[in-house]
């Protein structure tokens, strides 16, 4: 059973989110709202409101090894829509299939669980981001968000291996050159997969590189200056 929270607005479903779990510290829990005022992504980003976007925040349980469950996230996000041909970017970027970022996922460690925020553009209107469809329409949100965190729920991965195998599959940057950069620091070579971890591998000249942290990009020598 799980609490479910729909709000008109809010600043953050995480901050919200974090609220109820201190007063029903046993309960699953998902909040949501129809519009997010100060969203927050990863690296201390920030998450814009669009029209056609989720906004949602729920307890979870770790995956099998805690720090793949993002990446665990962004692959049931993908399953939730099979048929769309959403595709992933390390670490947990959802991308549609013009290649534009759909949803976004931050997961956030309090003592007694794990916070999971979604960000999720049903469709987009505006030009840099992208939507799991490409036409704007009426939408229940509350019913999406609730039906989106109820197959999560329902459909965690019991092996490791194979949600590294289903995450591959769907990468779109498999054996490409990229760029991971965190902050001052930045690795170039090609992408092989991901550790026992959920981290990079990075292959170039001095070896296998293993990448923890950063935003990726696919590299292109002729815009690296632009970078
Ligand atoms: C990212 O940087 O890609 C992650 C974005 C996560 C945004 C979601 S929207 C719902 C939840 N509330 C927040 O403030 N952030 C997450």
């Amino acid at each position: 059973m799980i609490r479910h929270i729909h709000l008109d607005t809010c600043d953050s479903t995480q901050d919200v989110l974090k609220e109820q779990l201190s007063q029903f510290p046993g309960e699953n829990i998902l909040i949501s709202c129809e519009e997010q005022t100060n969203g927050r992504g990863r690296s201390e980003k920030v998450w814009s409101p669009m029209p056609g976007s989720l906004y949602l925040s729920f307890t979870i349980a770790p995956s099998v090894i805690p720090s793949f469950t993002a990446i665990e996230l962004s692959v049931l996000v993908t399953k939730f829509f099979e048929g769309s041909n959403l595709q992933l970017k390390w670490p947990n970027d959802v991308y549609n299939k013009d290649h534009k970022k759909c949803a976004g996922i931050l997961v956030q460690t309090t003592q007694q669980k794990m916070l999971a925020g979604i960000g999720l553009n049903l469709f987009s209107t505006l030009e840099d981001y992208g939507g799991v469809f490409d036409q704007p329409f009426t939408c229940d949100k509350k019913s999406w968000c609730h039906e989106l965190a109820t197959f999560i729920h329902e459909n965690r991965f019991r092996k490791i291996e194979e949600l590294k195998k289903v995450w591959m599959n769907k990468c779109y940057h498999l054996n490409d050159t990229v760029r991971i950069k965190d902050g001052k620091d930045s690795v170039v070579g090609k992408f092989i997969g991901l550790g026992e971890y959920g981290e990079a591998l990075i292959q170039n000249d001095e070896g296998i590189h293993k990448v923890f942290n950063g935003s990726l990009r696919l590299f292109n020598p002729l815009l690296e200056e632009l970078y």
